[in-house]
C-alpha cells in the first residue's frame, strides 16, 4: 500500500495479531483504536465460525466486542486468559509499554497479568529508544488528589526523571473518570531513564490505583511499518512480512 496512513499501519499490526488466535481460546480483548481494528476483524472470524471467548478490558471494549459479535466472558469467570491483545502508546525493545491514554490502563493491565501471552500492536510512530516523549497516564482516587498528584511528581524525581510535570486528566472544572470511578493524573517525564525504579516508586504512593507502566507483562510486539509488519517476540529474532 503506498503511503499507509498511521491508521493504515496499525490495521495492519491488528490483522497479524489475528494469526497468534487459535480456536478454543480465551483471549483479553484490548482498549484503544488499534484494539479495536483487532476486535473487529476477530469478530469477523467468529462469524465465519472460530470459536474464542473474549474478556472485555473496558466499557468501550466490551461494547464494541459486543457489536462484533463476540462471546464474552470475564477475569473472575476465565481466570486463565490464552492470549490478550492490546494497543499501546509507546513500547520499547525490551517489551515494556506505556499505556493508558484510553484511562483504561488499571482493567487492561488486571486482563494482561492474568494472560498467558500479551501481545502489543501499534504503529510504528510507538516504537521508542528510551520510554517518556508520551505523558505516562496514573489513576488516582479522587480524595486528595492534588496531594498524590505532587507525590507522583516527587517520586518522578527520585526515579531520576527530569522536566516532571503532573496535570489532571481533563482539568479541574471536568476531570476524566475511569470506569472505575477514578481520575487520572499524567505524568510528563519526557525521558523515563529507570521504568522499573519508577514503576516501583508510582505504586508505592497511597492514593496511586495503577501506573500504566507495563513491565515484564508484554512478550510480543507487533509493529506496523510503511513497507510491512514486524514481529518482536522475546523468544524469537524478530521478522518483518
Ligand atoms: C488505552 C490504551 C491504548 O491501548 C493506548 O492508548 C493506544 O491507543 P491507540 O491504539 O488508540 O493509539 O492504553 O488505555
Amino acid at each position: 500500500m503506498p503511503n499507509p496512513t498511521a491508521d493504515d499501519r496499525k490495521r495492519a499490526a491488528a490483522l497479524k495479531a489475528l494469526e497468534f488466535v487459535r480456536p478454543g481460546m480465551i483471549v483479553g480483548l484490548g482498549t484503544g483504536s488499534t484494539a479495536a481494528h483487532f476486535v473487529q476483524a476477530l469478530g469477523k472470524k467468529v462469524k465465519a465460525g472460530l470459536q474464542i471467548t473474549g474478556v472485555p478490558t473496558s466499557a468501550s471494549a466490551h461494547a464494541l466486542a459486543v457489536d462484533a459479535g463476540i462471546p464474552l466472558t470475564t477475569v473472575d469467570e476465565a481466570p486463565q486468559i490464552d492470549l490478550t491483545v492490546d494497543g499501546a502508546d509507546e513500547a520499547d525493545r525490551q517489551f515494556r509499554l506505556i499505556k493508558g491514554a484510553g484511562a483504561a490502563h488499571l482493567r487492561e493491565k488486571i486482563v494482561a497479568s492474568a494472560s498467558r501471552r500479551m501481545i502489543a500492536i501499534m504503529d510504528d510512530s510507538k516504537l521508542v529508544e528510551v520510554l517518556g516523549r508520551f505523558p505516562l497516564s496514573v489513576e488516582i482516587v479522587p480524595f486528595a488528589h492534588k496531594t498524590t498528584m505532587r507525590r507522583i511528581a516527587e517520586a518522578a524525581v527520585q526515579a531520576g526523571c527530569q522536566g516532571n510535570f503532573t496535570r489532571l486528566r481533563g482539568g479541574d472544572a471536568h476531570p476524566a473518570v475511569t470506569d472505575n470511578g477514578n481520575l487520572v493524573a499524567d505524568l510528563d517525564c519526557e525521558m523515563i531513564p529507570d521504568p522499573t525504579a519508577l514503576a516501583t516508586a508510582l505504586s508505592a504512593i497511597p492514593g496511586v490505583v495503577e501506573h500504566g507502566l507495563f513491565i515484564g507483562i508484554c512478550s510480543t510486539l507487533i509493529v506496523g511499518r510503511g513497507d510491512g509488519v514486524e514481529v518482536i517476540d522475546a523468544m524469537r529474532p524478530s521478522d518483518a512480512g
